[in-house]
């Protein structure tokens, strides 16, 4: 299974990835991640994607399509993957057509902005696995710790309000458009084209857990 789940900041994604990806023992590529723990390693990359997530904006085209496509080469992607956050412009999927990456579905996740920054203002993050929390609808076993680990949990430094409507504002120009180039592919019946499916992401994440995978059977 080669999937792509699609929606705005804060829709679930990355919650959602985990047990999709648990299901169907694929591995989670999630850009966020990469880039995240390359901020941590403080690597020339890290450096200089840290600037650009901090203010909301995309980092380059050039640099996530390397990296991705590094990514999927490596031995664990034979069984399939899930992207994450990836791809987020046109031309990110345009050069995924290109290099012959067959997709066989696109998962969108569909939120309305309201309900996107008070998730987003309740998240904690475990940084070391990308698990992911909220302090009042997902909160873990005990405040602040990652279930598996007990480690410490943060508050990313990109979820603060400024920068979440930022970060909206950027997935409505560069990011929505992709809802209609792969549904309108999908619709042209090409035998290389994802299926298309969209889900509602309001309720508990255990409801949207169950609609995700029907829609994915
Ligand atoms: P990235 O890490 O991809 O962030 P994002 O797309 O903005 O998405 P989020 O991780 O914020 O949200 P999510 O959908 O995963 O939601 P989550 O499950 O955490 O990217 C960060 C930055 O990196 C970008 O801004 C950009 O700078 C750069 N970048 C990354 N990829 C790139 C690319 N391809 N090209 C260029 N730049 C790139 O859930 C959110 C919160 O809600 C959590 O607290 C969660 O517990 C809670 N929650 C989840 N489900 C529910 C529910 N059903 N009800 C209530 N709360 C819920
Ligand atoms: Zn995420």
């Amino acid at each position: 299974m080669r999937l792509i789940l699609l929606g705005a900041p804060g829709a679930g994604k990355g919650t959602q990835a985990a047990y999709i990806c648990q299901k169907y023992g694929i591995p989670q590529i999630s850009t966020g991640d990469m880039l995240r723990a390359a901020v941590k390693a403080g690597t020339p990359l890290g450096l200089e994607a840290k600037k650009v997530m901090d203010a909301g904006a995309l980092v380059s085209d050039d640099i996530i399509i390397g990296l991705v496509k590094e990514r999927i080469a490596q031995p664990d992607c034979t069984k399939g993957f899930l992207f994450d956050g990836f791809p987020r412009t046109i031309p990110q999927a345009d050069a995924m057509k290109a290099a012959g990456v067959k997709l066989d579905i696109v998962l969108e996740i569909d939120v309305p902005d309201e309900a996107i920054v008070e998730r987003m203002s309740g998240r904690r993050v475990h940084v070391a696995s990308g698990r992911t929390y909220h302090v009042k609808y997902n909160p873990p076993k005990v405040a602040g710790k990652d279930d598996v680990t007990g480690e410490d949990l943060i508050q990313r430094d990109d979820d603060k309000e400024d920068t979440v409507k930022k970060r909206l504002a950027v997935y409505q120009s560069q990011t929505r458009p992709l809802v209609d180039y792969y549904s309108q592919w999908a619709a042209t019946g090409d035998a290389n084209a994802p299926k298309y499916r969209k889900i509602s992401g309001l309720g508990s994440v255990e409801e949207i857990t169950a609609r995700a995978l029907q829609a994915l059977d």
